[in-house]
């Protein structure tokens, strides 16, 4: 059975919209929590569009189930890590004009930029997870770098259409996380989710925690968080 971590972003980027006060993913944090869910993922931006560092150690004290820092591999964010101490964090790839994050992390190109970083983290206390597409190449290169996780990034099976493409790209996923395993990974997952889609994604095996964001804080503008929590909890579980 997957966990179901939530990604509040986008609770942020509404507020920053307005550069207000509201929404406040603090307060989205402690709903989501009461409705459920195992965890709660925010991603601190070079640019700092949405999150601020103000919500990260906000967070750390009030999230009671397990915090997932998304971050690029730099030092001024590894310095945050450090002092923040989230229960894990993943490395995404950023760039700044991209809406969000497009492609895994490319290890295999930077196993030596990453090793010391992830021992840094690591002798914080804290796991490291790298975010990385389905392929054998990223997932050897992760276990070359010393991380505890892989995240897969779902994004193509997300977008694929048509039964045959789903399958396809479904495959890619149970094969990346079979090859994770064998190379004493363990496996996330997560990005594109939705209430549509993620049951495929729940019942690999071996996915520890799915992180889903923008499809879960779309539904709650509608129907409120708890229910939205509520409503991905069922499927994923
Ligand atoms: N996982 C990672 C590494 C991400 O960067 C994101 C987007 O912030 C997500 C999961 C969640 O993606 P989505 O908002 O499409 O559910």
């Amino acid at each position: 059975m997957a966990n179901l971590c939530v990604n509040i972003d986008h609770i942020a980027t509404l507020r920053q919209a307005r550069r207000e006060c509201d929404p406040d993913p603090v307060e989205a944090a402690v709903l989501v929590e009461l409705a459920g869910a195992q965890g709660i993922t925010v991603h601190l931006r070079e640019d700092r569009r949405h999150i601020q560092d103000r919500d990260v150690e906000l967070l750390r004290q009030v999230v009671k189930t397990k915090l997932n820092l998304e971050m690029a591999a730099t030092y001024e964010m590894v310095e945050i890590a450090e002092r923040i101490k989230p229960d894990e964090c993943t490395m995404v790839p950023e760039k700044r004009e991209e809406l969000t994050t497009e492609g895994g992390l490319d290890v295999s190109k930077q196993v030596t930029r990453l090793k010391p970083v992830i021992k840094r983290l690591n002798q914080t206390g804290i796991a490291v997870s790298l975010f990385v597409d389905p392929k054998a190449a990223q997932i050897k290169a992760a276990a070359e770098a010393g991380a505890q996780f892989v995240e897969l990034h779902t994004g193509c099976y997300a977008q694929a259409k048509g039964e045959d493409k789903v399958c396809e790209e479904f495959d890619k996923l149970v094969k990346a996380a079979c090859l994770a395993r064998e190379k004493g990974l363990r496996v996330n997952a997560g990005h594109g989710l939705t209430y549509r889609n993620v049951r495929l994604v729940a019942e690999l095996a071996g996915v520890e925690d799915l992180n889903i964001g923008h499809n879960i804080i779309a539904r709650a503008s509608l129907v409120g968080l708890d229910e939205a929590v509520r409503d991905m909890l069922a499927l994923v579980q």
